[in-house]
């Protein structure tokens, strides 16, 4: 069974998680965890299911609205994923097909059959410090959010790995295992950087990995409604009633905190040099052993 942590310091930064088998996963999280990730074990997947995983802030929305234009083969904007972590496994399993989930946790928690081979996974990776900013204003932005405190004690909690689903190197390295080590070949990995370098090329890959053969103007329409600048100007017209109520209650200022910069080193405008310089040791040394190299600017 989880127990209810909260992580705190003397400054007043405080985190509330669900901790699970040393993890520590966010409060909303239903139940006591290890019922739900049971269920999520055994949950029945389709064939045309997909599964966008990430560590919180490396893109999932963007990952997501992608496949699920691909997946429907409509440029409609489907607001947020249905979230294996937060929804009860009945609810996700009476939703019609094509389904588009996605996670914060790693391979080993996904549906067995997924990890046999059933359906699709995308896994989005961001460069560790716009993710630190990007978590950090979201936070500031939610109703009752698990985190509170000020920046500089954001970024302690950060890179001690005192953080939802953990440390961000330490998920990092959780999925290069799996490159390493498993077989299967439905799993695609995708970096944000490369994304916004070519969203086009990443388009036209993410067909080819589902399986799906649509025009060039269908695939060009795609690319550019899902473009950062379309995005943020449209999505909120355009997306279910229900997702706005969610969004309502969670955001303070009831709009989807979702999009806000979308650049590649809006982290230049939060970190401190000193920050910067500890983080950058840290990163050094952390990755010491990794085959990754993210683009910072
Ligand atoms: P910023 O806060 O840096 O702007 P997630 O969906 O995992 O919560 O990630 C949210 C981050 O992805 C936000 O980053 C958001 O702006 C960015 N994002 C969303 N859609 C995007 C797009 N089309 N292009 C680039 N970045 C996008």
């Amino acid at each position: 069974m989880c127990e209810f942590v909260e992580e705190f310091d003397e400054e007043g930064t405080s985190l509330k998680t669900k901790k699970y088998e040393g993890k520590l996963y966010t409060t909303i999280i239903p139940g006591n965890v290890k019922d739900h990730l049971e269920r999520i074990e055994q949950m029945e997947v389709r064939d045309d299911d997909t599964f966008v995983l990430s560590y919180p802030k490396s893109g999932t929305h963007w990952v997501f609205t992608i496949a699920s234009m691909l997946r429907t083969g409509k440029s409609t904007y489907k607001g947020s994923p249905d979230f294996l972590d937060f929804n009860d496994v009945d609810v996700l399993d009476k939703l019609p097909s094509p389904r588009i989930f996605a996670s914060h946790m790693t391979f080993d928690r996904l549906p067995r059959q997924v990890r046999e081979g059933k359906g699709k996974v995308f896994v989005v990776s961001r460069n560790p410090k716009d993710v630190a900013a990007s978590l950090y204003v979201f936070f500031m932005k939610l109703e009752n959010a698990d985190f509170s405190g000020s920046w500089e004690g954001f970024l302690r909690f950060y890179m001690q790995g005192k953080m939802l689903y953990g440390s961000w190197f330490e998920t990092l390295f959780d999925w290069e295992r799996t490159k390493d080590t498993y077989k299967g070949d439905n799993i695609m990995y995708l970096v944000y950087e490369k994304m916004k370098k070519d969203l086009s090329s990443h388009v036209d890959k993410m067909a080819s990995f589902l399986g799906v053969t649509y025009d060039k103007p269908f695939l060009d329409e795609v690319t550019d409604r899902c473009t950062f600048k379309t995005m943020i100007k449209t999505v909120m017209e355009e997306i279910k009633p229900q997702d706005q109520d969610f969004i309502h209650k969670m955001s303070k200022e009831k709009k989807l905190p979702i999009y806000r910069k979308g650049e590649v080193g809006d982290w230049k405008n939060h970190f401190t040099v000193a920050q910067n310089e500890a983080f950058d040791r840290l990163y050094e040394e952390q990755m010491r052993d990794s085959k990754c190299k993210f683009r910072f600017e």
